[in-house]
């Protein structure tokens, strides 16, 4: 949700800044733009629409070796090119890029009008820049200019701020994520690390209410109270210079087809296949937690929530004990009550969605311990919680969540493993359950190797006015994390039920030819599911049926698409990959622009 990228050293400024923000794309994608230091004067180039639209307005070169970078989802004010970020003071002695909240803009706008300037956009963000030119042509220095502001400030930003009369680059964190990069005479910032990894490795992450001012080869930090502290500089992992196309036509296409690799990484080392147990080092969970917890909450927004809710399922049969899924934003605002022996489980790919942080901040608040399940190392969630399972799915690119829904699941499986064993769940059962998990990889590979015809299901889906997608038990969150895929991608309007219930309501919206997707596994609840699918076939409607290998169910589909067999328990891992690749073929059909779908962003750092 807006990305910011800023560089201050040797090297021209621009490619740098453009390569940044590329990178970033992901978080926002309504307009773009860069501002410049040249050592006399800053130029600015900005555009409405996506990295791509302001390549083709830059010049061939732009001189300079200092500069910040953004990309813009609108929150305040409309997809405009006034605006468009970087905004600059009223003498242009100040340019900075935004990302979050500024909650009090009205009033703080008002002190700048006062001043007998006048806000040149409707962005939340220009009122911080005014402000702290007014402070500068005070006197201030530029660290002072940004204090004074920020203090009168209410809300969440990360900063990057540049300054005409000063060859230093400053940024300010409060809830919204910047990483510092330190490389050798030259210094970066960044509001995710991969785009840091393509030029160092040692990074700072910094904390809600810090200010840094960088300079070519100097880092300093001091705290909202003004207090200097030590960065602590953390060595990225490896995993995050993977994150380029390489041959696949769509980021989302590559996360794809490298789930099976990702699964093995998230379970390698974290089974004991002989006590048929989970083995979470980083939950830290003590085996008297385990044995009292009363229940366990698990929180997460999107297809985070989705997989939180198979983890919840998953839980309540291997541990017997009650689990519970919540909406993030839902959870947080209704004064929750928390339970300090309870388990809490926050759920997130990127770790910086602000309304699963809030949650995790109230839960902290009210003496709850929660842990992390969370894709980004070093993330907000993940430091906020100290403890967790990262679910090791490698930087995911596309908007679309693919590889980290199934790897969550694979962790959450993984951890009703450990907290099974310690309760009802026999060492047989847990060795069964892990002994499936392992062949999961490689039974994605075997899906991949036959597919099976998505292309007719495209053909029944493309032109409809809307789809019901249906699951019982762990198939009702596949069912809504496959709905909420097409529905993201292709815009059509999707419905996701459970089974059962859609006699009680979406029935109605049925009428000769209308596609509905069924997810139908050999499980306990299959016939079921067969009963929903005969009530829709009964009214006209098209199936699309997700079904286990060799199962005789398959006649039951105008198109029928098999995946291999696996523990009834599992099911979610394979049956959410046809779905995904409905999504991304349906949507490639229509034209639309699969890894930048509209309106969305990948990482929302709003509430
Ligand atoms: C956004 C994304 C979704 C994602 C959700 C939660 O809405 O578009 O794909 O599932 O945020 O993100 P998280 O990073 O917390 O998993």
């Amino acid at each position: 949700m807006c990305g910011i990228f800023g560089y201050i050293g040797t090297r021209s400024a621009l490619p740098v800044l453009v390569e940044g923000l590329r990178r970033l794309e992901y978080r926002g994608y309504d307009s773009t733009g860069v501002a410049i230091h040249d050592g006399d004067q800053i130029s600015v180039h900005k555009t409405v629409g996506k990295v791509q639209n302001l390549q083709s307005v830059l010049p061939s070169e732009v001189p300079g070796t200092m500069g910040i970078a953004h990309t813009r989802w609108a929150t305040h004010g409309g997809v405009t090119f006034v605006n468009t970020h970087p905004h600059a003071s009223h003498d242009g002695k100040i340019h900075l890029v935004h990302n979050g909240i500024i909650e009090n803009f009205r009033s703080l706008h008002r002190r700048v009008k006062a001043h007998g300037i006048e806000c040149v956009g409707e962005t939340d963000s220009e009122v911080l820049v005014h402000l702290m030119g007014i402070e500068l042509a005070g006197g201030a220095t530029p660290q002072e200019a940004v204090e004074r502001t920020l203090h009168l400030a209410r809300g969440t930003w990360g900063l990057s701020i540049l300054f005409l009369d000063h060859d230093v680059l400053i940024c300010a964190r409060n809830g919204s994520p910047l990483i510092i990069g330190q490389g050798d005479g030259e210094m970066f910032v960044s509001s995710d690390p991969h785009p840091l990894s393509a030029h160092t490795q040692r990074v700072v992450y910094m904390e809600d209410g810090d200010l840094a001012i960088l300079t070519r080869d100097s880092m300093k930090m001091v705290t909202h109270k003004g207090h200097s502290i030590d960065p602590t500089v953390t060595v990225l992992e490896d995993s995050w210079s993977e994150s380029d196309l390489g041959d696949s036509p769509h980021f989302m296409h590559k996360e794809i087809y490298e789930q099976p690799e990702a699964l093995r990484h998230c379970i390698a080392g974290r089974v004991d296949r002989e006590m048929g147990s989970g083995r979470l080092g980083g939950m830290r969970l003590g085996h008297s937690t385990m044995v009292q917890a009363p229940h366990v909450r698990l929180l997460g927004c999107g297809t985070a929530n989705f997989a939180a809710e198979i983890g919840q399922m998953l839980i309540e049969k291997m541990a017997r004990i009650p689990a519970v899924t919540h909406i993030s934003s839902e959870f947080r605002n209704n004064d929750p009550v928390i339970n300090p022996k309870a388990i809490y489980l926050a759920v997130s790919q990127s770790g910086e969605t602000a309304d699963t942080i809030s949650a995790v901040k109230e839960i902290k608040l009210k003496g709850g311990q929660v842990f992390g399940v969370v894709n980004v190392v070093g993330s907000t969630i993940a430091r906020l919680c100290g403890q967790g399972v990262y679910i090791h799915s490698g930087p995911e690119q596309s908007v679309a969540s693919t590889k980290a829904f199934t790897n969550m699941v694979a962790a959450l499986t993984i951890f009703a493993t450990q907290l099974g064993r310690t309760r009802h769940l026999s060492k047989a059962k847990g060795r069964e359950i892990i002994e499936h998990l392992q062949q999961a990889p490689h039974l994605m590979e075997s899906y991949f190797e036959n597919p099976g015809p998505i292309d007719e299901a495209v053909a029944l889906l493309a032109e409809a006015k809307s789809v019901l997608f249906l699951g019982r038990g762990l198939s009702a969150p596949v069912a809504k994390e496959g709905a909420l895929k097409l529905m993201e991608l292709a815009y059509i309007p999707c419905l996701a039920y459970p089974a059962g219930e859609m006699k009680h309501g979406p029935i109605a919206l049925l009428e000769e030819g209308s596609p509905v997707v069924i997810v139908a596994p050999n499980d306990h609840l299959k016939e079921k599911t067969l009963s929903a699918l005969h009530e829709c076939r009964a009214r006209g409607a098209k199936i699309i049926l997700i079904h286990e290998e060799g199962d005789t169910i398959a006649s039951e589909g105008d198109v029928s698409i098999a995946v291999p067999r696996i523990h009834p328990w599992l099911t979610p891992l394979l049956t959410v990959v046809p779905l995904q690749l409905i999504a991304y073929s349906t949507a490639l059909h229509l034209g639309k622009d699969v890894d930048r779908p509209r309106n969305l962003a990948k990482s929302v750092t709003v509430e």
